[in-house]
């Protein structure tokens, strides 16, 4: 349900034209946040590939000019497909690695001298369930979101001094464009996902945007370096 408990809040959100970052962007907004988009397609405020060297500081720079400020990061962009052990390349190995990871640092500590100045920063990075498990032919992702799990804990041991909260949303299977080639492929990988969550269903990118905004809001304030998992319940089930 909207709100204004976002109403002071300044937020990037990457990824937005798809997915997770979308829906985010339109819950961020509903509760009262500004909100300056990135991806490298889709209707958002500023178009470019994040894993350009320089990419996210144009960002930071151009979302503070908008805003007036920044105190709130939402990374969502990120890539996944399913490849192999054998026959996987070093270049598709590192591009994942780049999006998914060096990305996200690239945008956290560009941003970090505005979340500090803030005194009450937010960052939500999106892991994964495999940010704490792996999976067949998953290698390469699995190793970027367990690293995205990492590096939140770390940024929230290093920023925590200066109001700033960070924690790490970590979805199950939801519906989005990312998943609807596998799901499409492997329909009883469609079928194993739902079946696993207790909640019998797919997630939709609504419901992982709704915590993200908890995450962002004053209500989650002594909350931080945390991995939360947002999967219907999929993963406390062998
Ligand atoms: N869908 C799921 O089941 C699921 C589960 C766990 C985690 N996640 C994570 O959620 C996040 C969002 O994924 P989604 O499911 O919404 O997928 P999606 O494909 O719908 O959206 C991802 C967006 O990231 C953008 N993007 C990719 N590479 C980019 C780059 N180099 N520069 C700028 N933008 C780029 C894409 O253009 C796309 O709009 C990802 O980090 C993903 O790993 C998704």
């Amino acid at each position: 349900m909207a709100s204004d408990r976002l109403k002071n809040r300044k937020a990037i959100v990457t990824g937005a034209g798809s997915g997770i970052g979308a829906a985010t962007a339109v819950r961020l907004r509903a509760d009262g946040a500004q909100v300056f988009t990135a991806d490298v397609q889709g209707d958002v405020d500023f178009t470019a590939d994040l894993t350009a060297l320089d990419a996210n500081a144009r960002l930071v720079e151009q979302a503070v000019a908008a805003m007036g400020g920044l105190d709130t990061l939402v990374p969502c962009a990120g890539i996944s497909a399913f490849h192999p052990l054998e026959g996987h390349d070093d270049a598709y190995f590192r591009r994942v690695m780049e999006v998914n990871l060096v990305a996200v640092f690239r945008l956290v500590r560009n941003a970090v001298p505005h979340l500090k100045a803030a005194g009450n920063g937010r960052i939500v990075t999106i892991g994964s369930t495999t940010s704490s498990h792996g999976d067949e032919g998953l290698s390469a992702y699995s190793a970027s979101k367990h690293a995205v799990l990492g590096f939140t804990k770390s940024v929230a041991a290093e920023l925590g001094p200066f109001g700033v909260t960070v924690n790490c949303v970590q979805p199950g299977a939801i519906a989005t464009a990312m998943t609807a080639p596998a799901f499409a492929q492997m329909p009883e990988f469609r079928t194993f996902w739902e079946n696993k969550a207790p909640l019998r269903r797919l997630g939709q990118p609504e419901d992982i945007a709704d915590v993200i905004a908890f995450l962002c809001s004053d209500d989650a304030r002594f909350m931080s370096g945390h991995g939360v998992w947002v999967d219907g319940g999929a993963m406390v089930r062998h």
